[in-house]
């Protein structure tokens, strides 16, 4: 019998799969490792001790068939292709501490002393057996698992086995497993990967663990019969304790196990809720903590494979960004972690485009969190020489913004506990919102004309929120958040900050030095398409103002000044229903909401326009468009059937004149 601990240590060792070094490392991979180093970094800033693990898969069928096709000694690629998933850790920046190849000898050392434990309960006999064998899987398949013959997932024809293998008593181990789940609802995670695999548990057989060095020698050999290698899934699970310790070093297994949570994606789940605890069990060993099960990520819709030729390398990924945008690379980098975790909920299916990646980096990235930064730094520069001022008592919406960031700081760890990366997100953007919105509101640059105090007052509150958020969002953006911080000029460094911190308002010393420095988030001017059509016509500029060559007459300064042109931001843009290309803003031109009706699909599309600073004629006739009240028209530039809205050079408050 196994004893059920729940280490409620503020430890925390969190794992990812270990990948085939078969071939290059994708964005599916990616995305694990992503949202294991979000957890590692949250977890860190709780102030957990933490153990980041992750690592390559290099034994097996796969790994000796592929390097077999390639030509090479099985070592030296393996060696090449491990090589390749080490540096994902850097270009990545995760956060770990320490990183497994199942080729090292302290892990063939763990492999062979779990072997002996489970050999010394009795659980291996050896058999005669025939079966199907999926290289893509590294395991048994049967033939109602086949379409036309072949394996769905790998799209390929399974391998014939027939040898003798040493099995595993794996459905001895049914009752202990339906115990371990009944007595922890949460081991497995989201709860339906949970429901599966209870459901799996009264079918469980024993399995095939060996296999003759004959049909396969790239493996570890069977202790004490070199005739058998181990079987790869049996070598591989045993990586998340061969790596701490496990056999060689019992206080620092003691120190991490078993507070372990064990992410990995959907299609390994059987193996690690299963065939693991069981051979932890059979060991005299206690079951992971937890596993973490993540969705599959698609890339524009489709699969990932490689004969589609849409393996997707998240360092390309990032360097067309930053090639897009003018930001580093390091940043893009977060843009893609921040990307992935925002858009997919943890447990499901998830896709990545890049018109997805670009349209969050501006709105999200660029508009709402750097932003902040612009509009509160220069101002510093401008009128409070370069420094925080001192912050006077509380008026206007002062307290409403301190009370939205206190919450959201308090409500993060209820997200995360909950694998809700999207919602934590989703809560911080809550705060940024709100002290865009309060900066708007407060209009500092307005205030200093008149009362100097009150205008630091606001700016002082904005870049506290700043602080704030930029604490809670480290884990996600740990280069940008960084470079925020240097801009921001505080002593202490990001990296020692914790949630504490984060929760404690007024943090932000009054008289820091502020440092401004180029945009973090430069935006990304996206290329539009060709105009056409008689709807664009309805409200935004029309073909007089197309090209050069026409002669326009002049008009006199005061028939200018009748125009009312005025900065606006866009508040909402949603298409109008029954139209392909009329768009209708809800525009804030300075304290009043106008509606425009306006042509502009498919040079842009609605959820792009939205926190734009754009142009507004304001006082032009109302007039009916499709049904919509248009109460102004939006200024853009218009040639050759390109589009580009018209906006300001740099910042300017909403309702400002254009003269
Ligand atoms: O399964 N989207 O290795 P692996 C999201 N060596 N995740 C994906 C993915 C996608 N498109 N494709 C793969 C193995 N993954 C074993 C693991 S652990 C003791 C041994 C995930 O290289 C996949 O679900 O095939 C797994 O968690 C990880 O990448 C490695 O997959
Ligand atoms: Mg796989």
């Amino acid at each position: 019998m196994f004893e059920v601990r729940i280490v409620d240590t503020k430890r925390y060792y969190i794992t990812t799969a270990i990948d085939y070094v078969n071939a290059s490392p994708h964005i599916g991979h990616a995305y694990e490792k992503i949202i294991a180093d979000v957890l590692a970094r949250v977890h860190r800033l709780r102030g957990f001790e933490v153990h980041f693990l992750t690592g390559t898969d290099e034994h097996g069928q796969k790994n000796a068939t592929t390097a077999a096709a390639a030509g090479k000694a099985v070592k030296a690629f393996v060696d090449e292709n491990a090589a390749k998933f080490r540096d994902l850790v850097g270009l990545l920046n995760l956060s770990i501490d320490d990183f497994i190849r199942t080729t090292e000898p302290r892990h063939a050392r763990g492999v062979e002393t779990i072997w002996r434990r489970v050999r010394a309960a009795g659980d291996f006999y050896k058999k005669n057996y025939q079966a199907l064998y999926c290289v893509g899987h590294e395991a048994f398949v049967t033939k109602s698992d086949l379409v036309n013959g072949k394996c769905p997932a790998h799209d390929a024809e399974p391998i014939v086995i027939e040898e003798e293998n040493y099995f595993f008593r794996l459905s001895k181990y049914r009752s202990q497993l339906r115990r371990l789940f009944e007595e922890r609802r949460d081991f497995v995670v989201p709860a339906s990967r949970y429901g599966e695999m209870l459901n799996l548990i009264d079918t469980l057989e024993d399995i095939s663990v060996s296999r003759p060095v004959e049909k396969l020698s790239w493996g570890i050999p069977v202790p004490d019969d070199p005739t058998h290698v181990i079987y790869v899934w049996f070598d591989a699970l045993t990586n998340y304790i061969s790596a701490v310790g496990f056999g060689q070093d019992e206080a620092k297994f003691e120190r991490w196990w078993p507070a372990s949570h064990h992410l990995i994606g959907k299609d390994i789940n059987r193996f690690h809720s299963l065939l693991w605890p069981a051979m932890l069990i059979s060991a005299g060993l206690t079951p992971p903590r937890q596993v973490l099960v993540h969705g599959f990520i698609t890339v524009e819709g489709q699969k990932i494979s490689k004969t589609l030729g849409n393996v997707i390398d998240p360092g390309a990924v990032a360097r067309e960004l930053a090639a897009a945008s003018g930001a580093a690379f390091e940043v893009c980098i977060d843009a893609l972690r921040y990307f992935l975790l925002r858009e997919i909920p943890f447990g499901e299916d998830g896709d990545f485009s890049r018109s997805g990646l670009v349209h969050r980096f501006n709105a999200d990235l660029a508009n709402d969190y750097g932003n902040l930064l612009n509009r509160t730094v220069p101002q510093l520069e401008r009128h409070f020489d370069r420094q925080v001022p001192a912050r006077g008592s509380e008026a206007g919406k002062d307290a409403a913004l301190r009370q939205t960031a206190v919450e959201v700081a308090s409500s993060i760890e209820r997200f995360i506990d909950r694998l809700d990366f999207k919602g934590a997100l989703e809560e911080i953007w809550r705060l940024l919102g709100t002290a865009n919105k309060y900066i708007d509101e407060e209009a500092p640059w307005q205030a200093v004309r008149t009362d100097r105090a009150r205008a630091g007052t606001v700016l002082y509150n904005t870049l506290e929120a700043v602080r704030i958020a930029t604490i809670l969002l480290s884990p996600w953006l740990p280069t940008a958040t960084a470079r925020v911080w240097e801009q921001l000029g505080i002593a202490a460094s990001l990296e020692t900050q914790r949630l504490d911190d984060a929760r404690r308002w007024g943090g932000l010393p009054a008289g820091t030095r502020v440092s401004p420095g180029a945009p973090i988030f430069p935006r990304i001017e996206t290329k539009v398409g060709v105009a056409s059509g008689r709807e664009r016509t309805a409200a935004a500029p029309d073909a007089t103002s197309t090209g050069g060559s026409q002669t326009v007459s002049t008009i006199s300064i005061d028939e200018f000044r009748k125009l009312d042109i005025r900065v606006g931001e866009v508040l909402s843009a949603t298409r109008v229903p029954g139209t392909e290309k009329l768009i209708e803003v809800k525009v804030d031109i300075g304290g009043e909401v106008r509606t425009l009706a306006t042509g502009l699909v498919p040079q842009y599309q609605p959820e792009e326009l939205i926190g734009k600073r754009i142009i507004v004629l304001a006082n032009l006739e109302p007039r009916r468009v499709r049904g919509v009240t248009s109460q102004g028209m939006l200024l853009a530039a218009e040639w050759e059937g390109e589009v580009a809205l018209l906006t300001v050079e740099k910042y300017a408050p909403k309702g400002a004149k254009i003269t």
